[in-house]
C-alpha cells in the first residue's frame, strides 16, 4: 500500500460545482486549484476528483467521450496538470475518477464499433450476432446502429459497455476473457491510466469496480482483470493509490484494490448509522428515522458493531475499508441529521480506521435540495447544488449571471456558508477541521492502526472503541451515559461534556457528546 494512505484523509468533489473562477456558471479545475488551500486547512490531504473529462454529460461526465481530454467546460489538461503540481507543493494527493466499465455512445471507440464492417474496434464493446438477438438477460440496445447487432448497456442508454469478455462464455458472442479483443480493452484502459500518472494524478476511485466481466456471479473474472492492473502499478507506480466502487471491501481488497468504500445501501448494518430511514438514499424521506446518530432514535450501535468486527478482521491485511460522509450519487446526510448530530456522527468516522471521506459541502452541512434532474442527475441532483462559500453572490460559487448557474444554489436564508461558518467558534465545520487535526496528530487514529470495541450494548445509545491507547466514545442520546475506562487520563479532544473522576477511570459522557481520550497502561 502507498504509505501516504496511511494518514490520508479525502475530500470528494464535483467539479461542476465546486468554484467557478471564469464566471461561466460552472465550477471548473483552476477553482479546485484556487481551493487547495481551504481543502488542506480543513485536514484533508487527499482529493477524490469527479469524472472532469470530455463527455455529452448525459451521466454528469460517467460517459467519457475521450479519456485523454479535460473537457473545455472544466479547462484544459495544462490546468489538471498545474492542479496536480500545486496539489503536491502543499503534500496532497488528487485521484482521478476511471470509467472502465463503459464509454458514452458518442466515444469514437464505439462509433467504430457501430459500423458494419469489422475493424479493430468492433469487439471493443459487447454485441450479439444478430440485430434481433437479445443480450441473454443482459440490458441491451439494438436498432440503432448500421451494424447487425445489439450491444450491450452498462448504466444508462448512454453507456455502453466495454468488453472485457465473459468469465463463463454461453453464447457464440460471448469472447472469453483472453480473447486478444478483450485484452486489448484492458490494455486500453491501463493506456488512460498511465497518461494521467505520467501527468502527475496521483491514482484513481475506480466506477463499478465489479463490473467489467460478465457471466461472473462471485466476480472471479472481474478480479482477476484487477490483480493484473494492479501488478503494472506495483511495477510501473508504486506510489499510485487504487480506490474502487465496489461496495464489497472484502471482495475489493482481495482484487488488487488498496481501497474500497462502504456504500451506506448494500448493507444494512452500515445503513443504520446515518440515514435508516427508507428510500432515504433514494430521494426520499420515508418511515421512522432509527439511525444511531438521531438524538432521539433509540438505536443502538450493536448491528453496526457486528457486522463492522467481521468486516474489519476479514480484510485488515488487505487493505482499508474506508466509510464516506455521503457521495454524489446518495442524498446528503444533512436531509436526515442535524448539525450537533452531524458534528457527533463525523467525529466517528473520522476516528475510525481506513482512510475517511469528506463529500464537499458536507463540512458545513449542505442540504439536499430537491431539484429537478440535471445531467442524468435524477434524486442525486440534490446532492450536487454549488458549493456555499459565502454570503455574496451566488454564495460566492461564480461571479456569472445567476442564471447561467450549473445548479441553483440553496436559497434558504440560513443556507450554511463557510464564510459563516469560519467566524463561529461553535460550527460544524470548525469541528470538522479540530477533529481531523486530532487525527493527523495521533497515529493511533490513522488507517492502519489497531481497533477494538471497549463497550457496545443493545439497550444502549453508548458506543466506546478503542484505537491503540486511545478511548474514543460517543453518545448520540439526549441522556448522559457513564462508563469504565481503565487508565483514561487526559481528554484529547470532546464534542458537548466529558468528565473524567480522578484515579477511578469513570468517565460520564453529556447527552449528544464525543470523547478521544488518552490512557496510560
Ligand atoms: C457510479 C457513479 O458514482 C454514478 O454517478 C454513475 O452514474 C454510475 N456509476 C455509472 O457510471
Amino acid at each position: 500500500m502507498p504509505k501516504w494512505l496511511n494518514d490520508a484523509v479525502f475530500y470528494e468533489i464535483y467539479p461542476q460545482s465546486f468554484y467557478d473562477t471564469n464566471g461561466d456558471g460552472i465550477g471548473d479545475i483552476n477553482g479546485v486549484t484556487e481551493k487547495l488551500d481551504y481543502i488542506k486547512s480543513l485536514g484533508c490531504n487527499a482529493i477524490w476528483l469527479n469524472p472532469c473529462f470530455d463527455s455529452p454529460f448525459k451521466d454528469a461526465g460517467y460517459d467519457v467521450r475521450d479519456y485523454k481530454k479535460v473537457a473545455p467546460r472544466y479547462g484544459t489538461n495544462e490546468d489538471l496538470v498545474r492542479c496536480f503540481e500545486e496539489a503536491h507543493k502543499r503534500g496532497m494527493y488528487i485521484l482521478l475518477d476511471l470509467v472502465p466499465c463503459h464509454t458514452s455512445e458518442e466515444h469514437p471507440w464505439f462509433v467504430e464499433s457501430c459500423k458494419d464492417e469489422r475493424n479493430p474496434y468492433s469487439d471493443r464493446y459487447i454485441w450479439t450476432s444478430h440485430c434481433f438477438e437479445r443480450a441473454d438477460g443482459l440490458p441491451c440496445v439494438g436498432g440503432e446502429a448500421e451494424r447487425s447487432g445489439t450491444y450491450v448497456l452498462s448504466f444508462f442508454k448512454c453507456q455502453p459497455s466495454l468488453n472485457y469478455g465473459f468469465y463463463e462464455v454461453k453464447q457464440p458472442w460471448q469472447l472469453p476473457m483472453d480473447h486478444p479483443a478483450c485484452l486489448a480493452t484492458r490494455e486500453a484502459m491501463k493506456d488512460v491510466m498511465r497518461f494521467w500518472l505520467d501527468k502527475g494524478c496521483d491514482g484513481f476511485r475506480v466506477d463499478m469496480a465489479g463490473c467489467l466481466v460478465k457471466n461472473d456471479d462471485e466476480q472471479l473474472g472481474t478480479s482477476a482483470v484487477w490483480r493484473d492492473v494492479r501488478a503494472m502499478l506495483d511495477a510501473e507506480y508504486p506510489e499510485a493509490a487504487l480506490l474502487s466502487e465496489w461496495g464489497n471491501p472484502r471482495r475489493a481488497l482481495k482484487a488488487g484494490f488498496h481501497m474500497d468504500f462502504c456504500l451506506h445501501n448494500e448493507v444494512a448494518a452500515y445503513h443504520t448509522l446515518l440515514r435508516a430511514y427508507d428510500g432515504a438514499i433514494y430521494g426520499e424521506v420515508r418511515g421512522e428515522d432509527k439511525s444511531y446518530f438521531r438524538r432521539d432514535s433509540g438505536a443502538s450501535i450493536v448491528p453496526f458493531v457486528k457486522q463492522y468486527q467481521e468486516d474489519l478482521a476479514a480484510t485488515k491485511n488487505d487493505g482499508l475499508f474506508c466509510f464516506i460522509t455521503c457521495n454524489h450519487d446518495t442524498m446528503r446526510p444533512r436531509a436526515n441529521l442535524t448539525p450537533d448530530e452531524l458534528k457527533l456522527a463525523y467525529a466517528f468516522l473520522f476516528t475510525l480506521p481506513g482512510a475517511p471521506f469528506l463529500y464537499y459541502g458536507d463540512e458545513i452541512g449542505m442540504r439536499y435540495i430537491k431539484l429537478p434532474t440535471k445531467e442524468g442527475g435524477y434524486f442525486r441532483t440534490g446532492s450536487r447544488t454549488p458549493m456555499q462559500w459565502n454570503g455574496g453572490a451566488n454564495l460566492g460559487f461564480s461571479a456569472g449571471d445567476t442564471d447561467s448557474l450549473y445548479l441553483p444554489v440553496d436559497p434558504a436564508p440560513d443556507a450554511p456558508t463557510v464564510a459563516g461558518q469560519e467566524a463561529d467558534p461553535d460550527s460544524l465545520l470548525h469541528t470538522v477541521r479540530a477533529i481531523l487535526a486530532l487525527r493527523h496528530a495521533e497515529p493511533e487514529l490513522w488507517a492502519n492502526a489497531p481497533f477494538s470495541v471497549h463497550f457496545a450494548e443493545e439497550g444502549s445509545r453508548l458506543f466506546v472503541f478503542r484505537r491503540g491507547s486511545l478511548y474514543v466514545a460517543v453518545n448520540p442520546g439526549a441522556v448522559e451515559c457513564a462508563f469504565d475506562a481503565p487508565g483514561a487520563r487526559a481528554i484529547l479532544f470532546s464534542i458537548g461534556s466529558c468528565t473524567v473522576a480522578e484515579g477511578s477511570g469513570r468517565v460520564t459522557l453529556g447527552a449528544q457528546s464525543f470523547a478521544v481520550l488518552r490512557s496510560t497502561p
